[in-house]
């Protein structure tokens, strides 16, 4: 694929334009504000930045990924798109809206992927012209350093759209699985139990927040423990998560710990709030 439109400039957004542009490809950003793009292009910089200082990338092909990315306020971009990859703000109603004015603009032959971390890919798909061309593909944050792109399949996904778009994601130096396109897909569905528990475990007072990861981390070998972990993704996102576990199984097995939800009411969202299961004043 030549041509890559990417929606949304935020986290994921940034990162993915960046690996697409690392990758040789000609990129376009696309966001609803000028701010936005901005902060995405420093986001890439900075990144960039970052691997040229460690030795990974020389300047001069640091400059000629970022020389390779262009932004745009206007979704018109979309009309030589190969692939649009979406990610914005994970809210149905706005990417069912974005999807279907993508939908009128791309060429019939463009590959549509939402990077969603919970939405069902077959139900986005219903928003578009040929859901044979849409799929889900959710990099991992951040994503020039994640190693996994989880390839999420629709109903209606056909193979051939699953092939180039699994082709793509190893361009970028990635490593992809595939998983059906049920709740949590294969990612969230193992990762958010495994939270709620340690979460269940100190509400119950078994252990201390630290002590139920030193257990994960030391004695099971994980780099993080999963509340440290929660806290990095953030204890709203996690909720969220695990709501959409509950009702799209309908099994009490997902029922998010009553700690979780407090708080999130509090306003406890991990890092991002400067306080979650730890503090990070
Ligand atoms: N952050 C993570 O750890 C993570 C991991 C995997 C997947 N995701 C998914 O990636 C997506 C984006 O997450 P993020 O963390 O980058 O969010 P973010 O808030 O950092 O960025 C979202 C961007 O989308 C833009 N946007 C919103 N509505 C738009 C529209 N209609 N058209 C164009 N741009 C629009 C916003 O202005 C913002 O810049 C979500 O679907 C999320 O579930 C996130």
């Amino acid at each position: 694929m030549e041509r890559v439109l990417v929606v949304g400039a935020g986290q994921m957004g940034s990162g993915i334009a960046q690996v697409a542009a690392q990758a040789g490809r000609s990129v376009t950003v696309h966001d609803v504000a000028q701010e936005f793009l901005d902060r995405g292009r420093e986001t890439m910089r900075t990144s960039l930045g970052r691997l040229v200082k460690r030795g990974q990338l020389t300047q001069e092909q640091s400059d000629a990924a970022l020389s390779r990315v262009r932004f745009s306020l206007d979704l018109e971009a979309a009309r030589d798109a190969d692939l649009v990859v979406e990610a914005i703000i994970e809210r149905f109603e706005d990417k069912a809206r974005l999807w279907h004015a993508v939908s009128d603009v791309a060429p019939e032959s463009a590959i549509l992927a939402s990077n969603t971390s919970s939405l069902p890919i077959t139900r986005l798909a219903a928003n578009v012209k040929r859901p044979e061309r849409f799929i889900g593909m959710h990099f991992m944050n951040p994503v020039p350093v994640m190693q996994l792109v989880e390839i999420v399949t629709g109903i209606q996904t056909s193979e051939e759209t699953t092939l180039a778009v699994e082709a793509e994601a190893k361009a970028y130096g990635k490593t992809t699985v595939r998983a059906k396109d049920f709740p949590g897909f294969v990612s969230n569905r193992v990762l958010m139990p495994l939270i709620n528990e340690a979460v269940y475990t100190l509400y119950e007072g078994i252990a201390s927040a630290e002590d139920i990861d030193t257990v994960m981390r030391l004695g099971m070998n994980h780099p993080m423990g999963p509340l440290q972990l929660a806290d990095f993704i953030g204890l709203d996102t996690c909720l969220y998560i695990l709501e959409v576990l509950q009702e799209g199984f309908g099994d009490p097995k997902y029922r998010p710990c009553p700690l979780l939800r407090q708080y999130v009411q509090a306003g406890y969202l991990g890092r991002k709030s400067g306080r979650g299961f730890y503090s990070y004043k």
